[in-house]
């Protein structure tokens, strides 16, 4: 019997095969320069060549084999216990679905949360490339339900600038000034509509939370430093909105305490213009902030004064007050010991909360400077699926009943209404300022601008952009001095797509377009205007008529229309 094994027979039958091959060759080329011993060496070498193949394919043979063991012997998988090697296929499609549905599958309005058309947008917005669309909307207008339009004039107090670059460097300062209603010691007027949204250094890269922040010092726009701290990435130019979480992260004790003499400090030391204190988020509600073991780096942890590599998991409730007095008396607190406008965030569930407060506040003189609602399409860096899918109102439905409740108190024009839950898109965000709201947050969006490719990934540490990840070899993909340039360039077209809706609309400033401007229609045949859908009174959704009054003011210097003067 044979002892040669079927690798060594391969090997024999390869040097003949090679041997012979080259005596053809040598005939047939008639090379006399190229002796036998020429032609031996070269043999040799394909011989080499030839043997760590067949190792190579040995040596995957091997490892196939070896996993369908493992396969056929594991019962935690039926699905590899019946296919084995090839069950794993079907793990690898998952994993990477939502990229191949990205790239060869999905049309350009389908997706979520975002889709193709509105990431496009972005994407080009924020390089600074054509971000216009050719030949006509793909967008179902005739038969979608729900869908809002616009309406423009044809005579109105001010005329579109039409030149595609023209309001690019316009400042859309807010229609009212932050905290002057409630008389705080550091009131003033934010400088742009579109401010970046809370997202906490944690959830978000050093890297990330860098180039916001340069991209909100280009911008002129606010940056907010969401939960998690106020970070060594946060101090790079732009101004902030110093967000206070459950956990008290960055103005707390060793003990986990609220510390006002801290947050005294942060606030000093750093071009801190507002506090918000979180009360909850539309992509979670009543659940308190979660970062995952996997991204609490030896940074993160110092920053927030956490255990490093455990999960992040903050209280669902504030400790410093427990009803809607006691939160009001720390707002007053708060206003009182920093001098800074003091509001809040929250999405929108059950509304006897904002009954209570409108009620309070309209009785009692304390009062919060702005209120931010985000809506349940809202985004987050991890949550648990119901409630990202069903807990808390989406953004228009929520926002329309806070408001009214302001509105039927006369609070409306004393406060300052931020909006958050997919407004950074011109047609979003005009609802919402018709609606009432004076300024908006964009999270997702500005991540886009900075290279998000919508992987949804966010959770596990493995973010491929670099954007939502710890992981030191992801984020050096990252490069802030450039995305800073993009996040900035995409704050600038939004809010130039806003100013050109808004002259559209006969107006100077998006806070100042009405209700009765937007129909939502209701399918084929008809529509309904905004007022109505949300029973809003008229005036309901504008500043007060000081505060038109000093906004237009601010934007008649901007040049209108485009057109040549009139003929002789
Ligand atoms: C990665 C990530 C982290 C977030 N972190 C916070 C946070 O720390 N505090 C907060 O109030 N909201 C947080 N949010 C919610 C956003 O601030 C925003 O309200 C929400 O995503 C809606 O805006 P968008 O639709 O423009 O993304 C986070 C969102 C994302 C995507
Ligand atoms: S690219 Fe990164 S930041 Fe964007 S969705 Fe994916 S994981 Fe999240």
């Amino acid at each position: 019997m044979s002892t040669r094994t079927p690798a060594a027979c391969g090997w024999l039958t390869a040097t003949v095969l090679a041997r012979v091959t080259l005596t053809a060759s040598c005939v047939v080329a008639g090379r006399v320069d190229r002796t036998p011993e020429w032609f031996e060496a070269v043999g040799r070498g394909k011989i080499v060549t030839m043997k760590r193949g067949l190792w190579a394919a040995g040596a995957a043979a091997a490892a196939v084999a070896a996993v369908a063991v493992r396969d056929l012997t594991q019962r935690r998988h039926a699905l590899l216990r019946n296919f084995p090697v090839i069950g794993h296929g079907r793990y690898l499609i998952e994993a990477i679905g939502p990229e191949l549905r990205q790239y060869v599958v999905a049309a350009n309005d389908e997706e979520r949360p975002f889709t193709r058309d509105q990431r496009r947008w972005v994407y080009a917005s924020a390089k600074k490339e054509n971000n216009y669309f050719g030949f006509g909307t793909d967008n179902d207008i005739e038969f979608t339900a729900g869908y809002p339009i616009i309406k423009h004039r044809t005579f109105g107090r001010a005329v579109p600038r039409s030149h595609p670059e023209a309001g690019y460097e316009a400042s859309v300062p807010c229609a009212k000034v932050l905290g002057a209603a409630r008389g705080r010691a550091k009131a003033f007027r934010p400088g742009s509509v579109v401010n970046i949204s809370g997202m906490s250094f944690g959830s978000l890269s050093g890297a990330a939370v860098e180039a916001l922040n340069r991209g909100a010092a280009i911008a002129g726009c606010l940056q907010n430093t969401g939960e998690g701290a106020l970070s060594p990435h946060h101090r790079h130019g732009g101004e902030l909105v110093f967000q206070i979480g459950t956990s008290y992260f960055g103005c707390r004790d060793e003990q986990g305490r609220f510390d006002l003499a801290r947050l005294k400090d942060v606030v000093a030391a750093n071009p801190i213009r507002a506090l918000e204190i979180k009360l909850s988020q539309g992509a979670k509600p009543s659940l308190g902030g979660l970062l995952p073991g996997a991204k609490v780096s030896a940074e993160i942890a110092a920053t927030r004064g956490i255990p490093q590599g455990v999960d992040c998991v903050s209280p669902s409730r504030h400790a410093e007050f427990s009803d809607t007095d006691s939160l009001l008396d720390w707002v007053e607190l708060l206003a009182a010991e920093t001098g800074l406008p003091v509001g809040i965030k929250s999405a929108v569930g059950d509304l006897d909360f904002w009954d209570e407060l409108t009620t309070l506040m309209a009785t009692t003189g304390r009062g919060v400077d702005f209120v931010t609602i985000d809506g349940g399409e809202g985004g987050t860096g991890a949550a648990p699926m119901i409630f990202s899918d069903s807990v808390s109102l989406p953004f228009q439905v929520g926002f329309a009943r806070v408001y009214r409740l302001f509105a039927e108190r006369d609070l409306h024009e004393k406060v300052v209404f931020i909006g958050a839950g997919k407004l950074g898109l011109p047609d979003n965000a005009i609802v919402a300022f018709a609606l009432g709201c004076d300024m908006v947050n964009v999270a997702r969006e500005a991540m886009l601008a900075i290279g998000c490719i919508q992987a949804q990934k966010c959770h596990t540490d493995t973010c491929p952009t670099g954007v939502a990840t710890q992981n030191k070899w992801l984020t050096r993909g990252l490069d802030p001095g450039l995305k800073s340039v993009r996040a900035a360039n995409y704050v600038k077209t939004l809010r130039r797509d806003l100013l050109k809706v808004a002259e559209a609309c006969g107006v100077e400033h998006p806070g100042l377009i009405e209700t009765s401007s937007v129909e939502i229609l209701d399918g084929r045949t008809t529509a309904t205007p905004l007022d109505r859908v949300y029973d809003y009174q008229p005036g309901w959704g504008l500043p007060s008529k000081a505060d038109q009054e000093a906004v237009i003011a601010l934007m008649l210097d901007e040049p209108q229309g485009g057109s040549a003067p009139p003929s002789p």
